[in-house]
Formats: C-alpha cells, sequence, structure tokens
C-alpha cells in the first residue's frame, strides 16, 4: 500500500482523473505512464520549504478560482494548498538572463522527481506560478509533458496556435517540441507531469 502523504495522493489521485477523461487520446497515454509508475510510491523527502515573490498572491488567487470550480477542481485546489505549503519554489536556470520582470513574476516548484517532496527519477511531477501578463520562454526538452491548467492563461507549441484550456484543462505537448505559456490578467498556476525514460 502507498506510504505517500495523503494530500499529495489526493493531488495525484484527482489529475489522474481529470487526465485519464480529457478525451486528448496522447495525454491519456502519457498520463497513463506516469500514473501507473506512481502507484509506487518513491522516497518521501523533508525539503526545506521556500517561497518566492511570484507565489503570493498568485497561488491563493488561483486556488480560490478553483474553489468556484465544478467537481474535482473544489478537492484538487484544497489537497494542492497543503502541498504547496511544503514545497521548495524555485527560479527558472538561466532566469536572471530574461529580466527582473520574470524572475520576480514566475517560481517552478517539483512536487515528485529531483528536488521534490517525493524523490525518483522515472516520473517528474511539478508545478509552474506566474504573475499576470509574464511569458514563459520557448523551450523543449526530450520527455513528453502534460499539463493541468489550474487557473486561466495561455500555452503555445510549434503544433498549436496559443490555446486557453481554462481552469482544469490540459495541454499535451509530444517528445521534443518547442512551446510556450502565458499568464493575461490574472496570475497563473499549472501543474506539469512528465514520463522520464
Ligand atoms: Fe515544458
Amino acid at each position: 500500500m502507498t506510504s505517500r502523504d495523503t494530500n499529495l495522493q489526493q493531488v495525484l489521485d484527482l489529475s489522474r482523473g481529470i487526465i485519464a477523461h480529457s478525451g486528448v487520446s496522447a495525454a491519456v497515454a502519457a498520463g497513463a505512464r506516469v500514473f501507473g509508475r506512481l502507484e509506487h510510491p518513491g522516497t518521501e523527502v523533508a525539503v526545506a520549504a521556500e517561497r518566492l515573490p511570484a507565489c503570493q498572491p498568485a497561488i491563493g488567487a488561483a486556488l480560490s478560482g478553483l474553489a468556484a470550480c465544478p467537481s474535482p477542481l473544489p478537492d484538487l485546489a484544497s489537497a494542492f494548498a497543503a502541498v504547496e505549503a511544503k514545497l521548495r519554489w524555485t527560479h527558472r536556470r538561466n532566469s536572471g538572463t530574461l529580466g527582473a520582470r520574470f524572475r520576480d513574476g514566475h517560481g517552478n516548484a517539483m512536487l515528485i522527481g529531483p528536488g521534490g517532496i517525493e524523490e525518483r527519477s522515472d516520473v517528474w511531477v511539478g508545478a509552474t506560478v506566474m504573475a499576470p501578463d509574464i511569458t514563459y520562454p520557448d523551450h523543449d526538452h526530450p520527455p513528453e509533458e502534460v499539463y493541468i491548467a489550474l487557473s486561466p492563461g495561455e500555452w503555445w507549441n510549434a503544433a498549436m496556435d496559443w490555446t486557453e484550456p481554462g481552469p482544469g484543462g490540459i495541454i499535451y505537448n509530444p517528445p521534443g517540441i518547442l512551446h510556450a505559456m502565458r499568464s493575461g490578467a490574472q496570475p497563473f498556476l499549472a501543474l506539469w507531469f512528465l514520463p522520464i525514460d
């Protein structure tokens, strides 16, 4: 049986359902890879929790918005809020080259994976927060990636125009594709899931 923190397990269970019912076949397949591996919990780690300037009030605002959304988003917001208190939010690598506005307006946190509260190498689960009117720069990486939007905000990739999935919506990025995301007038919060081969 799982020895995972109850709130982290709840975040995973609800995310698994959202992705499985997304109707996006590539995301459903990627989700099956991610959550299949996560049925075996990794090593729980007590990281030194730390927030960044971008976290407040953006995370609270996004989670308040989710509380008014249909099920299961209020439960996901509650579980994530409990998990978030244990996370170490960090600047993106090389964020200093992107200007003070980006550096102060963005944060990443690993839930599961290197630096996360569950250490493992076969799956990464993380979160991104951004203040209003911030664009996360174009980037790519070999693993495919599924995002769950926890707020308003837009995503782009080289095969897709800018798209707003809305809270609870998902975005799938195939392996290696160039992609980006941006906040509008409201703060941005999203979860991401990558199977690491
Ligand atoms: Fe990415």
